[in-house]
């Protein structure tokens, strides 16, 4: 039981059209025991006479005061001592009925049997919690919890599972080719190649689009390493250029400052769940004739316009990474495009570049496949993923109208963009004592990402320094990510909008 969310349990006490005869009631002059009931916290005693002691009831709003309340032990144990001897007084079971129980058909209405227990039960416990106030554990929230997610969709996912494992059918077929047709649908383009994680779905891309030694290809500073080690791993040069302070997305103007005669390529990431401004950057590819990639492996179903993630260039990277809006039970990911050639290539691309024909090779490709039981899960996943994003972005509101105001800095999402908070990110000063502070309280939090790709040791035959990038060096200071997922409770959600402005004091 939450302090701050008590049951309600403990209603007022019905009241009694006829007076009990109880010949162990005080007087009509006896001091009579306290009320207090849902609406008024007065000790005083009603003005109805009565001959029994009257029954307590304890309000939700009192028992939670008086659990905060400094501790009284004499006036509580004065209470106890009172209620107990009420409780005495009251008989633990109704005279029965004669008349009643004569009747077969009556007998058990009579009430001969009925109890009478949970008033004075009630008012007991009441007056043990206000002698002994328990030390209730301050509410816990986690980062993300995957286990409500999948508990709400246990019985579907078991079916599918066991179907796959009936047909012991684990490599593409059907299941994949079912939920490939699904995903294109969902992210408006033609196709949507399953591969094998969102670090593959970038790299299949890259080598479906020739990308090689020396070629360089410009991406955000601040990013998951993915992005910029795809292209690495093709002995391409990542080229990166600094983000928009506010959407932490690549800034289009600083993008144009980096073309040179070697870029083949922009790699834009809607970080977060929100898109990067993609008109700008596509006219900035569109006047040099470069193709673009989306890495969307943090915004599928996020729209711009009304247009989806992966449908606004020529491919769309996605990642079915457990932690995404739209997780597996694993790794995995795909490729949308609605370029025919383009997903023919990668078809192949993804099976060491070989088609129909088994073991005789198109291109040098990878081993790409998604599995069929990772495909099974997210076709299942894939129908609740709208309903999912919408319990994020009502968090998100709570988060956004809480710490409005503070000195909190909580996420700008632009016009025209409809995000899907696959993380809610703010930024705060003196980053590392406020997630330190939240530990303490409980509240799960992380730091996305602590350090800059131009920065990563990996990356210093690039010759880059500190101070290249400032926008995405003072990201990678300020930021937190704050529990969004959507099966918070809207009190989870106020409670750590709570704890986070008192830990910011
Ligand atoms: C922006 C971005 N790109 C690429 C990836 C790589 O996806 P995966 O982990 O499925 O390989 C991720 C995963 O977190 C990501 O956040």
């Amino acid at each position: 039981m939450r302090l701050d969310n008590p049951p309600s349990i403990l209603a007022p006490a019905p009241q009694r059209t006829t007076p009990r005869h109880n010949p162990r009631a005080p007087a009509q002059n006896e001091p009579t025991p306290p009320v207090l009931s849902e609406r008024s916290e007065s000790k005083e005693c009603p003005k109805k006479s009565r001959n029994v002691p009257i029954p307590p009831t304890v309000s939700a709003a009192h028992m939670h005061a008086s659990a905060k309340r400094t501790h009284r032990p004499s006036r509580s144990v004065a209470f106890l001592a009172t209620w107990l001897r009420g409780y005495l007084a009251f008989p633990l079971r109704r005279a029965p009925n004669p008349a009643k129980a004569r009747h077969p058909l009556t007998r058990k209405r009579a009430g001969a049997n009925r109890t009478h227990f949970p008033i004075p039960l009630l008012a007991t416990a009441y007056c043990l919690l206000a002698t002994f106030p328990l030390k209730l554990p301050p509410m816990k929230v986690k980062l993300l919890d995957l286990q409500e997610q999948y508990l709400s969709i246990r019985g579907e996912v078991r079916r599918v599972l066991d179907e796959v494992c009936d047909a012991q059918d684990f490599i593409l077929g059907p299941r994949v080719e079912r939920f490939e047709q699904n995903l294109a649908t969902y992210c408006g383009t033609k196709h949507a190649i399953g591969v094998s994680s969102g670090t593959d779905a970038l790299l299949c891309t890259l080598m479906a689009l020739d990308i090689k030694p020396d070629d360089e290809v410009i991406c955000p500073a601040f990013t998951f390493f993915a992005t910029a080690g795809s292209i690495a791993r093709l002995g391409a040069k990542p080229v990166f250029a600094d983000i928009d302070p506010a959407t932490f997305n690549l800034a289009p103007e600083a993008v144009a400052a980096k073309l040179t005669g070697n870029t083949r390529a922009l790699m834009p990431v809607h970080l977060f769940g929100q898109l990067a401004d993609m008109t700008a950057i596509n006219d900035i590819a569109a006047a040099r004739n470069l193709p673009v990639i989306e890495d969307a492996a943090q915004a599928i179903g996020a729209k711009q316009n009304g247009k989806p993630a992966c449908a606004h260039s020529l491919a769309g990277c996605l990642s079915f990474y457990p932690t995404k809006n739209l997780g597996g039970f694993g790794d995995g990911g795909a490729i949308c495009t609605s370029d025919d050639a383009l997903a023919e290539k990668l078809r192949l691309l993804r099976v060491h570049g070989s088609g129909t024909r088994t073991y005789y090779h198109k291109y040098v490709g990878g081993m790409f496949r998604l599995a069929a039981l990772q495909a099974a899960v997210l076709d299942i996943k894939l129908k609740h993923l709208d309903a999912w994003h919408e319990g994020r972005r009502r968090n998100a509101a709570i988060y956004d109208q809480m710490l409005s105001g503070s000195k909190v800095i909580t996420p700008k999402i632009e016009k025209g963009n409809w995000s899907i908070y696959n993380q809610y990110v703010v930024r705060v000063k003196d980053r590392d004592a406020v997630k330190a502070k939240l530990t303490e309280a409980g509240i799960g939090s992380a730091v996305y990402y602590p350090m800059p790709l131009h920065l990563q040791e990996c990356f210093a035959y690039l010759g880059h320094k500190e101070g290249d990038f400032p926008e995405s060096e003072r990201a990678c200071r300020e930021v937190l990510a704050l529990p969004v997922y959507p099966e918070l409770k809207e009190e989870e959600v106020r409670h750590v909008a709570k704890t986070l402005l008192a830990a910011m004091n």
